[in-house]
């Protein structure tokens, strides 16, 4: 029979007070005597003595010399700490911790430099533009206590507690739950976020007004999970919680599955500098429309996707921007929303002297129709994402590219017309075409100077490739 467990009990730990006294070396069957019924899969052990000395003055030293070392050769560095005094097992965990925080700086910027990390939950934490633009509006939905469950190293449960919320972070792995209260500590939020080391299914949901749950979507072997049974928590958990607490936020891989959408959520997918990154679900009073897209940008300027690629034609575009969205939202970040039913069909059409390829957040989200009209598009096949309008727009929600040739696919016919443009470089989009792109450019044998873009698609169904060149009013 499972036992309930609430930030009352035990396994609570407050930020460098372990009530709970954890084993110096955690393996599986500490894991088990903590979580009642599941043992979680841990490709990345830590023990907890390594935090330990990672914490004391000499550790604190270690890291501070591992940091300058990171990112070099690693035997190099190793030697050098060595002579440096630092003993082998603290020279490598504080090179382990450096290398991460290395890593982590993309997600978490300069605060990744005091954070705490292994490998397979940096992997899984959310970017701090994300967890912070996620935990504003929770707080200006009126929430004032969150149980983070599943809350990993924290990084969501930091960006609530930032917001000013209390949150409990409630994660099954030991070692994991004391790296996310090593987190709290370093953010000074210690007060805010507590870690309770314990089964999220056995957490008492009684004293908060919110719910997050972020499941673990990789097996120990860090291949990703794509069955919904197989997250930990599992999806009937995960989805039952809005029946239990009605203002449940779920996030969930961007390949989400529309049927599971729970009625009356909103379901909204977020891309980071036109990166896929995930959707979350909003339930309960916290849904504000069926679908959203919300584009964010972390860096300055337009975003480079591809090497060799230009930049992306990102511009402004007031028709297709929320009032509340765009400009600074206090992360750091842009951001350009675009929301609809998510059941609107795109108007179709012959192909047009642009096209318009949406960012995925806005493909994944099905609002492609509400895209099109905002720059007269349509599309050229009722099942594929191109949209093609005769006037280069601008806008946030897509790249715009300019059509000068449309064959239907003959690998001979595209590389005498490659060949007579004198083009040598190409970048190849796709949807709707089942061709291997690098094979396709192998095959294409390329010699010329100029650059192209190839997109390869479907026109009523019928294999088709288009040759394009960026549009510099746009760029
Ligand atoms: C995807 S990660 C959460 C990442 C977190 N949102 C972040 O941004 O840092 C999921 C976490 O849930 C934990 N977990 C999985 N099943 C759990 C369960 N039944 N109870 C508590 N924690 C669980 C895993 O150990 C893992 O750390």
């Amino acid at each position: 029979m499972a036992t309930r467990v609430s930030h009352e009990t035990p396994y609570q730990a407050t930020i460098g007070q372990w009530i709970w006294t954890p084993p110096a070396r955690l393996d599986a069957r500490d894991v088990r005597c903590l979580t009642s019924r599941r043992v979680l899969p841990h490709n990345d052990p830590m023990d907890l003595d390594q935090l330990a000395a990672l914490r004391t003055p000499v550790g604190v030293s270690a890291l501070a010399s591992a940091a300058e070392l990171a990112g070099g050769d690693p035997l190099v560095a190793s030697a050098a700490l060595r002579s440096a005094g630092i003993p082998g097992a603290l020279a490598a965990s504080a090179l382990t911790q450096a290398e991460l925080r290395l890593r982590a700086v993309e997600k978490f910027g300069p605060a990744a430099a005091g954070m705490f990390f292994t490998r397979p939950g940096l992997e899984q934490a959310t970017r701090s533009v994300v967890a912070g633009r996620r935990a504003r509006r929770l707080r200006a939905a009126g929430v004032r206590t969150l149980a983070d469950l599943g809350c990993g190293l924290g990084a969501d449960a930091l960006a609530a507690a930032r917001a000013g919320i209390r949150v409990y972070g409630v994660e099954a792995d030991p070692a994991t739950a004391a790296l996310a209260a090593a987190n709290a500590e370093a953010a000074g939020l210690a007060d805010r976020f507590t870690v309770v080391c314990a089964d999220a299914e056995e957490f008492d949901l009684a004293g908060v007004d919110a719910v997050f749950c972020d499941p673990a979507r990789r097996a120990a072997d860090g291949r990703r999970i794509f069955d919904p049974a197989a997250y930990s928590p599992p999806w009937d958990f995960v989805v039952g919680l809005a029946d239990r607490v009605a203002r449940t936020v779920v996030k969930v891989g961007p390949g989400l599955d529309h049927r599971l959408i729970p009625p009356g959520a909103e379901a909204e997918w977020v891309s980071v500098d036109h990166d896929l990154v995930e959707a979350t679900l909003w339930c309960g009073p916290l849904a504000q429309v069926p679908r959203r897209a919300s584009l964010l940008r972390s860096k300055e300027g337009p975003p480079v996707i591809a090497p060799g690629s230009r930049r992306i034609p990102y511009q402004p575009s007031a028709r297709t921007r929320d009032r509340d969205s765009g400009g600074r939202d206090g992360s750091g970040a842009e951001v350009d929303q675009l929301t609809g039913s998510g059941t609107v069909e795109a108007p179709v059409g012959p192909v047009r002297r642009y096209v318009y390829d949406p960012d995925g957040a806005v493909v994944r989200a099905h609002l492609v129709a509400e895209f099109a009209a905002t720059v007269g598009g349509t599309l050229a096949d009722p099942t594929i994402a191109y949209v093609y309008a005769d006037q280069p727009v601008p806008t946030r929600f897509a790249r715009c590219l300019e059509v000068s040739d449309v064959l239907a696919f003959s690998l001979k016919r595209l590389r005498a017309l490659l060949r007579q443009r004198g083009v040598g470089r190409v970048e190849i989009l796709k949807r709707g075409s089942a061709l291997d792109p690098e094979r396709l450019r192998r095959n294409l044998r390329l010699s010329g100077a100029e650059p192209a873009t190839l997109v390869l698609t479907r026109v009523v169904g019928a294999p088709t490739v288009l040759v394009c060149r960026p549009v510099p009013s746009t760029g």
